[in-house]
């Protein structure tokens, strides 16, 4: 297995690609409104299922204390740790039903993920980092937020200017300075069928 999996970039990518990473050290500085804009701008521009466009964002700047800490409470506290420092926090959230006619719509995470990507992608091109969760308490983020049954949030999103570790505890400094990794392409892509 160990040669299916590497750190290395190993062919040509868009530079926002080869940088991104989700960093949990965050710069004491805050991300401006029109860069907020340009955040969900190009979420607003990714393609999705019918043009259903599912996608849903709550956003809170550290200043806007209320908002911000009623979405930092609902984090679990291994987020927490790291999260207190990030500047901008953004809930993602997906209608589960389509409008035109109220019938499930299979494919509102998958639509709602590739907005989050364009979201991610934009912020790595403007010099911000993103760091996504899944470690959050969905009922009592939904509580907080007065989220309306027919929608489900999936993430919350840290985002800020990228710092160095030092702040963090050491155990997640480790983390940070650990090399990424990915699996290579052939243990994902595929040229012909399953092998039966
Ligand atoms: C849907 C999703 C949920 C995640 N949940 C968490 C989380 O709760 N806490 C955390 O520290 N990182 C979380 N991550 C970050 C991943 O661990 C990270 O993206 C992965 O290790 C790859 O690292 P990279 O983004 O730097 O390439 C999450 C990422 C995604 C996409």
């Amino acid at each position: 297995m160990d040669n299916l999996i590497s750190s290395d970039i190993e062919a040509p990518v868009m530079e926002v690609v080869r940088i991104r990473k989700s960093s949990r050290a965050f710069a004491d500085k805050p991300v401006p409104e029109t860069v907020i804009r340009s955040l969900f701008e190009a979420a607003r521009w990714a393609p999705s299922s019918r043009n259903e466009q599912p996608w849903k964002y709550i956003y809170a700047t550290s200043d806007q204390t209320e908002l911000w800490q009623r979405i930092f409470n609902s984090l679990m506290d291994g987020n927490k740790t790291w999260v207190q420092h990030a500047p901008l926090l953004i809930v993602s959230m997906m209608r589960k039903n389509f409008s035109r006619d109220a019938a499930p719509n299979p494919t509102a995470a998958y639509d709602l993920g590739a907005a989050n990507a364009f979201l991610t992608l934009q912020a790595t091109s403007m010099g911000l980092n993103v760091r996504q969760m899944a470690g959050f308490y969905p009922h009592k983020l939904k509580e907080a937020l007065r989220v309306p049954a027919d929608y489900e949030v999936v993430s919350v999103m840290a985002v800020g200017y990228a710092a160095l570790p030092d702040k963090l505890p050491p155990e997640l400094q480790q983390r940070e300075n650990a090399p990424r990794t990915r699996f290579r392409q052939p243990a994902f892509v595929m040229n012909q069928i399953f092998d039966e």
